[in-house]
């Protein structure tokens, strides 16, 4: 395995996130792949808006948009008790991914002791450590993928989800990189799509192989011997190692085991939760009906057709090979190896 410089865009880091002239400023994931548009949020509310539409989105994101939500809040609102009202409803502005409220009540902190200067720079750390976890989150991961394996992924983990690099798609990338030559099936992730439109794009950008199914075809690739592993992200881990992630995700850890298939979950420790005991315990986001009743903003079923609309799964930790973390590869027991890489990462990063 040799060291190979990716053959795509990559030398230009997607600005996921970013504050600018005091406002929070977005690549819109919305307008994406057709556009690549900037947003930019004056106000916290403008940025719930837009967290609410997955303008922005993915855990590490999500983490560091609550940070800088804070910042613009300390920013624009001129009481205490306001900033600490915006605080809270930014931290429920989605209820799944734990970084959204740790990067709010880190900023929070930080604001509480340095004041406006503070919450930014708070959240300037944030980011920074996000990317970092990544980087060493991808490097712990990539030996795990063997040379030109074939590997299944599902929704978006790549720097638009993470502020930079990927977590899921970050262990890709470092193992592209490192001259394995991945070949990547990506699942379109209904009813958004994040998998069509964002890992489809970035994989792209970086030069990576990649082939585009529906969510529906990944059985019948595993059944054909056409996938070695699946690695994914998370939006919150219990601290068992029940992982709620995209929904879809849990029938991709049923079909991997029936297949005695790998499956891997890549999420810095910011995604573990020492206070949520277990996969029943986290809240799971119901979204707009219409989003599964149209696609692409077309109508497919009758008006008013009943729906149920889940954004995400709970997978049980037995289903799970391995957690890549930023700290290394956790294995199961997870009650024993999540919080023992909770403790290095502390050593190392800053909470959020
Ligand atoms: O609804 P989304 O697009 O925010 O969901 C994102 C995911 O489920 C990602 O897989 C998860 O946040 C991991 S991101 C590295």
């Amino acid at each position: 395995v040799t060291a190979r410089r990716l053959t795509g865009d990559a030398s230009a880091e997607l600005a996921t996130i970013t504050w600018r002239a005091g406002r929070v400023r977005l690549l819109d994931q919305r307008a994406l792949p057709a556009k690549m548009r900037y947003l930019d949020c004056a106000t916290v509310d403008d940025l719930i808006e837009a967290i609410q539409s997955l303008a922005v989105r993915g855990a590490p994101a999500l983490g560091a948009a609550g940070a800088y939500g804070v910042a613009l809040a300390a920013h624009t609102l001129r009481t205490k008790p306001q900033v600490r009202a915006a605080a809270r409803k930014l931290a429920r502005a989605r209820p799944t991914a734990v970084n959204l409220a740790t990067g709010v009540a880190l900023a929070f902190e930080a604001y509480e002791s340095g004041g406006a200067a503070g919450a930014l720079a708070a959240a300037q750390q944030l980011a920074l450590d996000a990317i970092a976890r990544n980087r060493a989150l991808g490097a712990h991961g990539a030996p795990l993928l063997p040379v030109s394996a074939s590997v299944l992924t599902h929704c978006n983990t790549g720097a638009l989800a993470c502020v930079g690099y990927g977590t899921a798609l970050g262990v890709i990338r470092a193992a592209a990189e490192s001259g394995r030559d991945p070949h990547v099936w990506v699942d379109e992730t209904r009813p958004l799509l994040q998998g069509a439109r964002l890992t489809m794009f970035e994989l792209e950008r970086l030069g990576i192989d990649a082939t585009l199914i529906p969510d529906s075809a990944a059985a019948s690739l595993m059944a054909a011997g056409e996938v070695d592993l699946v690695i994914l992200g998370a939006d919150r881990i219990a601290i068992n190692g029940d992982v709620a992630n995209k929904v879809g995700t849990y029938s991709l850890a049923v079909l991997a085991r029936h297949h005695g298939l790998p499956f891997y979950v890549a999420a810095p420790t910011s995604t573990i939760d020492p206070d949520t005991p277990n996969g029943a315990a986290i809240a799971i986001e119901e979204r707009d009906p219409d989003e599964v009743r149209a696609f692409g903003g077309k109508p497919v079923a009758p008006e008013g057709a009943s729906v149920r609309n889940p954004a995400f799964d709970v997978t049980p930790a037995h289903l799970v090979t391995a957690i890549i973390t930023e700290v290394g590869i956790a294995r199961r027991p997870y009650a024993r190896s999540l919080p023992s890489h909770l403790k290095r990462a502390g050593a190392l990063y800053s909470p959020g």
